[in-house]
């Protein structure tokens, strides 16, 4: 589809996939009720789990919500970029989209394509990323392009996603900034610029609901970016690589290419993650490598969690625990 047929159809109710520099959005007007309710329906997103919202800049996210000092600090340092801010909204935003609460996430994306288009529509776009609900975040066009099937929304096609995890999101209206979901912004990085404590929603707990502490972060569901193949998450490489051999029929995922495996690994359908560990490089890959995973059609996954964890490897771990049916 061509930009200006995505501005067409986002200036009329209507939604259509976008590519951002974390993974590709599913848009439409925030300002629309109507576009709203279709992006609730074909995500199948349960309506107590609300959207965010893309602006230019911070004078835009204004209009949709009370900026503040911190959030100007921050928006400077990071944006455009993968930071999502939870702030009080303003009326302006219709409450389906913040499923009635009195928060809402905003970000300025830095993707070209998706800042000529709010450009040009000059209106806040609301963009989940382009899945449907728990399943693996698409990273490029071939991701996203069946995956709402008959239904697809028309697609605009920017390549691959230069991040490939979805934002930081930073809850900014409790005492302490509060990180809600980790992303390729780190807590180190946040605290630095704004120069006071952050804190981190704790640890996701192996349930099929919400944390405990749910109103602050609607979307934490612990079973979440699954892909269809079942994943067994090793809870460090060394005891996966130990277990290797037993999983000849599975997949098997490692985080980088110069490890030494002590055994002929031409029968195993083995994945990397990256060339050398470089987390980003890491990060850019995970959906991507799991997607093709998924379409070897194998009984099951394996990966493992990094021992480090921190900064991008924070993110990459919850995206991995949260995709595991798994650990152990
Ligand atoms: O990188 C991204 O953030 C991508 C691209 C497309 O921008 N978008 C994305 O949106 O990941 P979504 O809807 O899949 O994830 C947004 C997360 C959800 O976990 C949601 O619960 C949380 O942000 N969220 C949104 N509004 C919130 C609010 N007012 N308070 C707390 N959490 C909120
Ligand atoms: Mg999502």
């Amino acid at each position: 589809m061509s930009l200006d047929d995505c501005v067409g159809s986002l200036l009329n109710d209507d939604i259509c996939i976008l590519p951002t520099e974390t993974v590709y959005g599913l848009a439409c007007s925030a300002y629309s009720s109507t576009a709203i309710k279709k992006v609730f329906k074909l995500k199948g997103r349960p309506c107590s789990n609300p959207l965010i919202v893309h602006v230019l800049n911070h004078d835009a996210a204004n209009e949709v919500c009370h900026t503040n000092d911190l959030s100007k600090k921050l928006a400077k340092a990071f944006w455009p970029g993968p930071l999502t801010l939870v702030l009080p909204k303003r009326k302006s935003i219709p409450n389906i989209l913040t499923a009635n609460l009195d928060t809402v996430g905003v970000r300025s994306p830095a993707h070209p394509e998706f800042r000529r288009i709010l450009k040009s529509v000059d209106i806040p776009l609301a963009a989940p990323s382009a899945n449907k609900s728990n399943k693996l975040s698409p990273t490029s066009f071939d991701n996203v392009k069946d995956e709402f099937g008959d239904n697809t929304p028309p697609i605009l096609d920017g390549g691959s996603c230069k991040v490939g995890i979805e934002s930081t999101v930073l809850d900014l209206t409790s005492k302490y900034p509060n990180i809600l979901r980790h992303g390729s912004i780190s807590k180190d990085q946040i605290q630095k610029v704004i120069g006071m404590e952050v804190q981190c929603l704790k640890k996701i707990l192996k349930l099929e609901t919400p944390i405990p502490n749910s109103q602050k972060s609607p979307g934490q569901f612990s079973k979440h970016y699954c892909p269809n193949t079942p994943l067994i998450l090793h809870s460090s490489l060394i005891k996966l690589i130990n277990v290797i051999p037993e999983y000849e029929n599975d997949i098997i995922i490692l985080p980088f290419k110069k490890e030494t495996l002590n055994f002929d690994s031409s029968a195993f359908s083995i994945l990397f993650l990256s060339e050398n560990g470089d987390p980003n490089e890491i990060a850019y890959n995970l959906y991507n490598t799991l997607h093709e995973a998924d379409k070897l059609n194998k009984d099951k996954i394996h990966a493992s969690l990094f021992e480090d964890d921190f900064g991008v490897f924070s993110a990459i771990n919850d995206r991995l625990t949260r995709a595991s049916t798994k650990l152990i």
